[in-house]
């Protein structure tokens, strides 16, 4: 474990050793730089190719957003919103989700050959840790009640967490994108704590980004032979990822209280975080528009995560034909 935590815990390019940003223009600057990118090589990035894979780790490296968490300003909640916060059933499963990606992420960076792989993927064990302490920071601000973290085991087969946690990530992220700014947009979280978490839902970007273009380059270079065992572990991936989001996670704390997490919340929290009455189909708009938004400063060459936009898509589209549907029926009752 010595040598992961090492690696989710120094950044290649030591953070600690870099000043802080000297004024709200460099935050500015930062936080710009991680939303575009553009690889100045011309032509196509064919993955499997040596541009491809060069460009992926150049677009982590140059995307990178120096924030401290030990120096962000948790801005202070009123009562009421306080209570909403805190009483969100997610904030242990957030903790424990960032604890395993580092971890995996780390293992699995700990295997990988390739240099500009290995470099990328363990800069993203880094920013897991990041968020996690992020988290750790704001819990500790709003006395957030958490159930205690179970120790975090190293993989044993060390793809396969890397590939659980990497889908679940495309998941996530994706229904977090819509449900972060229908957050915003209902003035559930105040203005100062969406501005404080922006920068993280943008990281989050990248890391699917990442994802997506390591699976194909890993699905370039792998041996033809090791390829029919490589896809249907893929298959068993999903498959488990849809079996764990159909069950709620329960963890009991030390004085025996139950605390149910849902490993499903950036699915089904719409109305917990929104006073806003929004249908499955609108809510699905709303995560494609945000998933497009927040992907478009990045070289359009480079390729993005399919699944969870295919799936919205089947839902809106059900969802849309379920409503056309129901209201000639209704209106042929009249
Ligand atoms: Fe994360
Ligand atoms: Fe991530």
């Amino acid at each position: 474990m010595g040598s992961l935590s090492e690696i989710y815990s120094r950044l290649p390019d030591s953070m600690d050793d870099l000043p802080p940003p000297p004024n709200q223009e460099a935050v500015a600057q930062a936080d710009y730089h991680a939303r575009h990118w553009v690889s100045p090589l011309t032509g196509p990035l064919k993955p499997g190719s040596e541009a491809h894979k060069r460009a992926v780790a150049a677009m982590f490296r140059e995307t990178f957003n120096p924030y401290r968490p030990s120096v962000i300003d948790w801005p202070k909640l009123d009562p009421q919103t306080l209570h909403r916060i805190v009483s969100l059933p997610i904030w242990d499963i957030a903790v424990q989700t960032e604890g395993k990606a580092r971890l995996r992420m780390a293992a699995y960076a700990s295997l990988v050959q390739d240099p500009d792989m290995k470099d990328a993927i363990s800069r993203n064990a880094w920013e897991e840790n990041r968020h996690k302490e992020v988290l750790s920071k704001m819990v500790a601000a709003y006395d957030i009640p958490m159930a205690p973290e179970p120790p975090y085991v190293e993989p044993k087969d060390v793809e396969w967490a890397y590939l659980v946690t990497g889908f679940s990530e495309c998941v996530d992220s994706f229904f977090a994108f819509g449900m972060f700014e229908l957050a915003k947009r209902s003035g559930f979280f105040p203005e100062a704590l969406t501005d404080t978490f922006e920068p993280i839902m943008q990281e989050e970007c990248r890391h699917i980004l990442l994802f997506a273009n390591w699976l194909a380059w890993q699905r370039a270079v792998m041996p033809w032979w090791r390829r029919p065992y490589f896809e249907a572990k893929v298959w068993a991936v999903w498959a488990f990822l849809a079996y764990e989001r159909m069950s709620l996670a329960r963890t009991v704390d030390d004085s025996g209280q139950e605390h149910t997490q849902d490993n499903n919340f950036t699915v089904t929290g719409t109305k917990d975080v929104a006073n806003i009455d929004i249908t499955l189909p609108d809510f699905m708009d709303l995560c494609l528009a945000e998933d497009e938004r927040r992907f478009s400063g990045y070289d359009a060459r480079l390729l993005r995560p399919t699944t969870a936009p295919f799936l919205a898509r089947v839902i809106r589209n059900t969802g849309r034909a379920w409503e056309f549907a129901s209201g000639i029926v209704k209106a042929n009752r009249k």
